[in-house]
């Protein structure tokens, strides 16, 4: 384990069998279908390119990436666009596939924005689902695993642009982040 972390949350086994799980659920549902999926950039790669492998239905690929204007508790507040979409979502069955849901900002105003631009629906999956934290009207329509408020690394998510490539989700040490 990384010396950074208190103890592993979830091992790569563990993410694996979920992550399988939760994909092939999601697979029923677009049989049919030919949806866009659409990774939030960077923290969503890892776990977004091992969910669509599980997916049978042909899908197309797609990525965005987004911040919040100013801090976190601006309620008001827009969506940030650093990087928009290749594709035209009207129309489309979109699939967002993010890896943590923390006060709900990023996913609520996500929705709004693809809803807006014509997509014919809007499914929600993600990794983690921080529960207590939410703050905007929004619940993932799958998620992997519920979590506490504690901060997670690894699998995609970082700290300060460190940790994505552990190859598992694990709490970062407070002292990592009070020492700053
Ligand atoms: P929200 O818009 O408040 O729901 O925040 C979601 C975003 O916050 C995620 O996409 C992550 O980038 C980030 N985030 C929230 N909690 C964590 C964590 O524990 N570890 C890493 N990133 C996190
Ligand atoms: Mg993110």
């Amino acid at each position: 384990m990384h010396k950074d972390c208190e103890r592993i949350l979830f091992s790569e086994e563990q993410l694996r069998s979920r992550v399988a799980e939760v994909a092939k659920e999601v697979d029923k549902l677009y049989k049919d279908k030919n949806p866009l999926c659409v990774g939030i950039l960077k923290g969503s790669i890892i776990f977004y390119s091992d969910f669509i492998r599980h997916l049978t239905a042909p899908v197309a690929l797609d990525f965005m990436a987004v911040s919040s204007y100013g801090g976190g508790s601006v309620s008001s507040g827009k969506l940030r666009i650093k990087k928009d979409l290749d594709n035209d979502v009207k129309g489309r069955d979109v699939i967002v596939i993010e890896d943590i849901i923390d006060s709900g900002f990023t996913l609520a105003n996500l929705k709004q924005l693809l809803l807006e631009r014509g997509a014919n629906s809007v499914l929600i999956v993600t990794l983690l689902n921080k529960k207590g934290r939410r703050e905007y009207d929004i619940a993932p329509d799958f998620n992997c695993f519920d979590i506490e408020n504690e901060f997670v690394v690894g699998y995609g998510l970082d700290y300060s642009e460190r940790y994505r490539a552990l190859p598992y989700i694990g709490i970062l040490k407070h002292e990592v982040y009070e020492n700053k």
